[in-house]
């Protein structure tokens, strides 16, 4: 089992094993006194996994409340987020009692929002079951669902008690939903690590994801605790974000997110080498790293339409935007440029993709 401490306002502990989903409750007992345990997840997730985790719930002497919602990102929204403070008010769970989100980054976002609200607040467990979750959104406490306006218009900061991944999850999940993590993962990599971005390039990741996932969140843990409330270094997490969102946008969001950074990455590190900001070759070790990993690195969108999207994406911003920027494979800096010459980034970035 592995072990990483995030150092935020609350400090708690990532843990990460193979198996770990059938002893959480034990886990979870080793620091939270047994409660009414209110057990989250999609309905895929928990028929795959809801009956293992309770059990180990139950065992560890927290009584078992389970609430399930249709699975997709077209659950993450205030009706879902209603009825699940509905739920629990209509259980009475009180301040001393406990959410357990089981699942992806939605029921991550989810459970954790409404963790953040019930009772202006209680405490939440995140079980991160896709790779994305396990090495993104369960760290870090943003929560959040989507407005018909955009996406992760309304949340709120709040960190949970503990992470528990078990790797052995990943085994039921698609190859697309599993790459989307990937495509993070190679995010760190570029952003913080050079030798976690070689195990991606040459597909080792695969036969150590336990210490992938703790490597990944160990970066993001590293990255929050200077940044918490996102003013400053935590921008860094946005690496092939702005041009991502952007395809996210002009495809109606047909284009997975995680799919989305991935373009998104080679039309920044294409631009930046452009202007000479990171090193030679950068963008080809990415280009390459992505493909063994069987992600998209060509965009079909044109710079003009993806310029519209960014701004769209952006106008809560003001008039500049910081663009992440590799300066080599394990180094990226903020870069701040005025919003209009975000246009000719994109034409750079798009140049022969
Ligand atoms: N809070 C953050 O910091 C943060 C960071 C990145 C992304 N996010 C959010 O995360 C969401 C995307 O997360 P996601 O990709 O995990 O989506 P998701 O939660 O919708 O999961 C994707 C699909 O995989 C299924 N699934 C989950 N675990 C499974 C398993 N082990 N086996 C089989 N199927 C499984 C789910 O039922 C769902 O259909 C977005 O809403 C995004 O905004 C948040
Ligand atoms: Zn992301």
């Amino acid at each position: 089992m592995t072990s990483i401490f995030i150092k935020t306002g609350k400090r708690y502990k990532v843990r990460i094993d193979d198996g770990l989903l059938a002893h959480a409750g034990e886990l979870a007992a080793e620091a939270i006194r047994p409660c009414t345990l209110v057990l989250v997840a999609d309905d895929r997730v928990d028929a795959l996994y809801g009956d293992t985790a309770a059990e180990s719930f139950s065992r560890a002497g927290f009584r078992v409340l389970r609430y399930t919602f249709p699975n997709g990102e077209a659950s993450k929204n205030m009706v879902t987020l209603g009825r699940l403070l509905e739920f629990l008010g209509e259980h009475a769970v009180t301040r001393s009692d406990l959410i357990a989100a089981l699942g992806g980054g939605v029921t991550g976002d989810l459970a954790g929002f409404a963790a953040a609200v019930y009772l202006r607040g209680i405490r939440y467990l995140q079980i991160p079951t896709t790779f994305l979750a396990a090495v993104d959104s369960s760290v870090g406490g943003k929560t959040a669902v989507d407005l018909a306006a955009g996406k992760n218009l309304a949340g709120a900061f709040c960190q949970p008690e503990m992470v528990l991944c078990d790797p052995q999850v990943f085994s039921t999940l698609t190859p697309e939903i599993f790459s989307d993590g990937v495509a993070e993962g190679i995010k760190y990599g570029m952003i913080a690590d050079a030798d976690l971005f070689q195990d991606f390039s040459s597909g080792e990741y695969r036969t150590k994801l336990e210490q992938t996932v703790a490597r990944c969140v160990a970066i993001k843990g590293d990255v929050v605790a200077r940044d918490e409330f996102d003013t400053g270094d935590r921008q860094l997490l946005n690496f092939g974000h702005t041009f991502g969102h952007a395809i996210e946008l002009c495809s109606h969001f047909s284009v997975t997110h995680g799919h989305a950074v991935a373009i998104g990455m080679v039309i920044a590190s294409r631009a930046a080498e452009r202007r000479g900001i990171c090193s030679t070759g950068c963008t080809a070790s990415l280009l390459q790293a992505l493909e063994a990993c069987g992600l998209p690195v060509r965009c079909e969108f044109p710079a003009d339409a993806l310029f519209a999207a960014a701004l769209a994406d952006k106008k809560r911003a003001g008039d500049t935007i910081t663009l992440i920027l590799p300066q080599e494979i394990g180094r990226c800096i903020r870069h701040p440029i005025p919003v209009e010459e975000l246009r000719g980034y994109l034409r750079d970035g798009l140049e022969a993709v």
